[in-house]
Parts: structure tokens; C-alpha cells; sequence
């Protein structure tokens, strides 16, 4: 029986189940939260959407970690949201806290799972997620770069006019000011990006990228993004349930690729059985190679941040 749980009943982490469900590639759906009712409440909602929608996925609502045991993926979306002028690194102490605790629970609970962190800020999360597991690193990786990379392929369909389908686009780096949107390797109709727009606009789609994220706090008040969030988990889930091996960008432990060892970085990687089974590396320019470096420079730089916690 294949099984993944969602640990958190909010925004991000309900409409991640609903979409896993819905994809139906799995017997049974864990949504789990500390507050009692809401994913139960959610759960039952969900299930009777089963017939309506055809699809046979189960999901249980539920308080307690032992009705997650023996779970094959596991993504955390359990934390609190940024609120409009809040940083990604306000949020590092509650949220840390928070990934801890539920870190512990998933090793006690499924000691084989693959674990996907979304929970911000992003890198600090996963870092301290690998750790406390003490799964092989390949086991646990984190949501940003096909976040990033949908919101951009968005801004390039968008300004460039052309199919959101025909459009491939890629970020790499890290999720925040470092993230390394990747030009070279962005395509719009089947040509290069770079022969569809000017330099200027693909600098400004660049820029609304890096700060898409905040766009959407600054718009919704209260609350950040989730239904691309969570299209973007649920597809992480979807390739490591069925051993699909896809590419994707994915923030994911460095072993030397691009020069770059012992960090979280979001990269290209094969996500199938097991999680990460491989870090793909591209041919970027020497622009994107010196952004991609500086990125993992800097999250080093904010993992330290956790020692001090
Ligand atoms: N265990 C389980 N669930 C928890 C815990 C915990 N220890 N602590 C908090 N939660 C739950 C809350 O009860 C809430 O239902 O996490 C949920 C968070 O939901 P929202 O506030 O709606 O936040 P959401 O928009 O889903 O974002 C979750 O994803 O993008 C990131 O920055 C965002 O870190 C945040 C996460």
C-alpha cells in the first residue's frame, strides 16, 4: 500500500493533499495538524469530492502521528506563513522549532520515508530537517526551484505571449534573494528565451520572480501563496511515488556538482524511488555559474544562523 502524509492542514498543506489525491496514484492520504477537527474536518470534505471527481486516493484527517506510520513521502508544510514586510529569516526560530519537532515524529513514525520541506525559510528548514532525521541526504529535499521556475515560466508566457505550455523556464540557487533564475536554459515557443526578449524584459521578469513570492503576501494581507506552492510539491511527490525519474529543480544536497559540496542548493535533480537520485548538471553561463556559487555561499551563511537558535 503506498501512503504519504502532509504534515500540516493549512493553505499550503490541504491543497497539497487535495492535489496528490486527486492525482490518484496513491491508496491513502495523511493530513495531519495540531489543531483539532480541521483536518478531519478537510478530510471528510476531500473524500466525499471522491466521486464527483473519480478518484479512489482515501484521505484521513487526523492528531496523531501513529495513523502516519509507514509512510512513503512525507512533506512538511507545518509552520506559519510570512505575514506582508515579514523576511523569510523572521520566521527561522518559530518554524525551526516547529520542523524539529515534527522531524522527530517522522523518524519514529517512518523511518524509510523520503522527506519534502517546504516549510520557510526554506534552505534553513531542510538543512535542519536532514540533520535531525539523520536520513541519508538523498531522503530529505526541499520545495522551491519548481516554484520559482513555474512563476517564472508565467512572467515569460505572459510578456512573450506565447502558449504557458510552450514555455520551459528554470530558477536555480536558493529561495529568496540568491535564487538564480537561468535565462540560457529558458525556452519560449520552442526557441531561446533570449531570441524571444529583450534583455531589459527578461531582467524585469527576473527580478518579479525573485520577489514573487512577496508580490502575493503584499496582495492576499493575510496568508502567502499556495495553490502553485502546492502544484509544485504535489508533482515532487507524484515523481518519487512513481519512480519517474524526472528532472527537476529542487533544493537538494550538494556533492561536488558545479564545484559546490555540503550545502542545500536548488538545482536540477532525478527525483524517483527514494528521493534524490541524481544531481543533473547544466551548462550555464559564467554569469549563472558565479549567481549559483554566491547562492550557496549565502545559504551557508544562513545555516549558521541555526547553530545560534
Ligand atoms: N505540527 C503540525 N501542524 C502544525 C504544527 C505542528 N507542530 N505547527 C503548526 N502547524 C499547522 C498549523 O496549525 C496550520 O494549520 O501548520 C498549518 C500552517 O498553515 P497556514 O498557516 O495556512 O500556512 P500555509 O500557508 O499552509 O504555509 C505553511 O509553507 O510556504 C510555507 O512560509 C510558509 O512555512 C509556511 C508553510
Amino acid at each position: 500500500m503506498s501512503k504519504v502524509t502532509v504534515v500540516g492542514a493549512g493553505k499550503y498543506g490541504s491543497t497539497t493533499v487535495q492535489r496528490i489525491a486527486e492525482a490518484d496514484i496513491v491508496d491513502e492520504v495523511v493530513m495531519i495538524d495540531i489543531v483539532e477537527g480541521l483536518p478531519q474536518g478537510l478530510a471528510l470534505d476531500m473524500n466525499q469530492s471522491r466521486p464527483v471527481q473519480r478518484y479512489r486516493t482515501k484521505v484521513l484527517g487526523t492528531n496523531d502521528y501513529a495513523d502516519t506510520a509507514g509512510s512513503d513521502v512525507v512533506v512538511i508544510t507545518a509552520g506559519l506563513p510570512r505575514k506582508p514586510g515579514m523576511s523569510r529569516m523572521d520566521l527561522l526560530q518559530v518554524n525551526a522549532g516547529i520542523v524539529k519537532q515534527v522531524t522527530q515524529q517522522i523518524v519514529a513514525h517512518s523511518p524509510d520515508s523520503v522527506i519534502v520541506v517546504v516549510t520557510n525559510p526554506l534552505d534553513q528548514m531542510t538543512t535542519l530537517c536532514a540533520d535531525i532525521s539523520g536520513f541519508p541526504k538523498s531522503r530529505v529535499l526541499g520545495q522551491a526551484g519548481m516554484l520559482d521556475s513555474a512563476r517564472f515560466a508565467h512572467f515569460i508566457s505572459e510578456a512573450a505571449e506565447v502558449d504557458i505550455l510552450d514555455v520551459e523556464a528554470v530558477t536555480l540557487g536558493s529561495h529568496g534573494a540568491t535564487m538564480v533564475p537561468v535565462p540560457s536554459l529558458c525556452k519560449a515557443g520552442g526557441k531561446p528565451l533570449v531570441d524571444v526578449l529583450d534583455s531589459e524584459t527578461i531582467d524585469e521578469l527576473v527580478d518579479r520572480t525573485r520577489k514573487g513570492g512577496a508580490e502575493i503576501v503584499g496582495l492576499l494581507k493575510t496568508g502567502s501563496a499556495y495553490y502553485a506552492p502546492s502544484a509544485a510539491a504535489a508533482a515532487m511527490v507524484d515523481a518519487i511515488i512513481t519512480d519517474a525519474g524526472t528532472e527537476m529543480p529542487v533544493c537538494a544536497w550538494m556533492t561536488g556538482e558545479y564545484g559546490i559540496s555540503d550545502v542545500y542548493l536548488g538545482v536540477i535533480a532525478k527525483l524517483g524511488a527514494g528521493g534524490v537520485q541524481e544531481v543533473v548538471q547544466k551548462s550555464l553561463t559564467d554569469t549563472e555559474l558565479a549567481g549559483l556559487r554566491e547562492a550557496a555561499t549565502a545559504v551557508k551563511e544562513k545555516v549558521e544562523d541555526l547553530n545560534a537558535l
